[in-house]
């Protein structure tokens, strides 16, 4: 799938956040190496902080479907003016997966921009800093 479709994708999903507090949907996706994608959008919850954010949501739906391995690329389209990168819970919790993940984040208008979760995270906590 083109970054163009995944994106195009994580902006459709932006209409079933739930965002009735910051009023600042999110929608994202996540595509694996067999062409499956996961989505998800932000859910938030009158007791604020366990708020869970779009990317998260998608990780969570692969994850409990069994596919823990071989994510691609993941679309993050924020509703905002800025370019919706992850914030920092997402990264630690994407880094457990795929610390090489391409992440795409994508503004209001559909604009975009790549970087690598290594740019976004670098010098991670994961599996392996605990052998
Ligand atoms: N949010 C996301 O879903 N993903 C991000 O990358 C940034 C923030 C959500 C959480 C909350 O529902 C709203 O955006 C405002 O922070």
């Amino acid at each position: 799938m083109t970054d163009e479709k995944l994106v195009a994708k994580a902006i459709e999903m932006r209409k079933f956040s739930y965002a009735p507090y910051s009023q600042f949907a999110v929608g994202a996706t996540l595509l694996c190496e067999d062409g499956t994608v996961f989505t998800g959008c932000n859910v938030e919850n009158a007791a604020y902080g366990s708020t869970i954010c779009a990317e998260r949501t998608a990780l969570v739906k692969a994850v409990s479907e069994g596919c823990t391995t071989g994510w691609v690329t993941l679309a993050i389209a924020g509703s905002g003016e800025d370019f919706c990168w992850p914030c920092g819970a997402c990264r630690q919790m994407l880094y457990e997966f795929a610390p090489k993940l391409r992440v795409l984040a994508v503004n209001q208008h559909g604009q975009f921009q790549q970087a690598s979760l290594s740019q976004l995270l670098p010098m991670g906590f994961g599996p392996a800093s605990l052998e």
